[in-house]
């Protein structure tokens, strides 16, 4: 199941995802003295990395427990201006104290498939697992993220989940690797495999452009092979849609 939020602007959005971050820092902390968060790229989240940099927020946050991911990145080095690192490291990263080795960004200027295992390979060290797929102490061979931001297309992508890809369906990798025809460019994004075991998922929607396909994507028959954003149903955790009026538009108000 997941919950719908419906916000009035940008604005309200990022205040909201905000609220809804500090208190999920707060849970993990207090319960395993670490918070582990997948960031997502493009525009919309941009507002809410500003706002969590701000010093009344900032300070309130202890960034030395706070480890920082991607959902998925572009094949570009790290200053590029498609790079979902960059966008986090300008808005967020350069204006909090988090330490460095906190920081697992996507290393976008390897080989694609290079920059997937180096992920994996992150992950698996963040999260102390087996990327085999192995039980270690009983415990699923799956990072459990704390929370995971995502962004969605006008196409019904997310992550760098588009449609179409073999990797919207994936069951075993946690990091895919592939070549995005409509955009001519490579991606590395994180699978279900990983999207699906977060403890908390939030989806940032806004915008006029996304109106009708959010309520295909909520409110229409399960398609993901289309839709790739229906795929995001966490087995063992919360989601939550935060979208704004605009981009609500069309959905069902009851
Ligand atoms: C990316 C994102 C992607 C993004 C959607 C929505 O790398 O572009 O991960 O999934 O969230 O494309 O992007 P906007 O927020 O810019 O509409």
């Amino acid at each position: 199941m997941y919950k719908v939020k419906i916000v009035s602007d940008t604005k309200e959005l990022a205040e909201v995802a905000v609220k809804r971050f500090t208190t999920l820092v707060e849970k993990a902390i207090a319960k395993r003295g670490v918070f582990r968060v997948s960031m997502a790229g493009g525009s919309t989240p941009r507002g809410m990395y500003v706002r969590l940099a701000q010093p009344e927020i900032a300070e309130k946050i202890d960034w030395s427990k706070i480890q920082i991911f991607w959902g998925d990145e572009r094949c570009v080095p790290p200053d590029h201006g498609d790079s979902n690192y960059r966008l986090v490291k300008e808005t967020l990263l350069d204006n909090v104290p988090i330490p460095d080795e906190n920081v697992f960004r996507v290393r976008g200027e390897l080989a694609p498939e290079q920059a997937a295992n180096d992920y994996i390979t992150a992950l698996r060290g963040a999260f102390g697992l087996d990327p085999a797929g192995g039980h270690v102490n009983g415990i699923e061979s799956r990072p459990r993220f704390d929370l995971i931001l995502l962004g969605m297309g006008k196409d019904g992508h997310t992550a760098s989940l588009f449609p179409g890809l073999g990797a919207i369906h994936e069951t075993e990798r946690w990091v895919a690797a592939h070549f995005v025809d409509k955009l001519d460019t490579w991606r590395v994004t994180l699978t279900p495999v990983v999207l699906n075991a977060a403890a908390n998922v939030v989806f940032l929607v806004s915008g006029a452009s996304k109106a009708a396909r959010i309520a295909e994507v909520l409110e229409g028959p399960f398609r993901p092979h289309d839709l790739p954003a229906q795929i995001v149903r966490p087995t063992n955790g919360q989601l939550l849609w935060l979208i704004d009026e605009q981009a609500a538009a069309v959905l069902n108000k009851n």
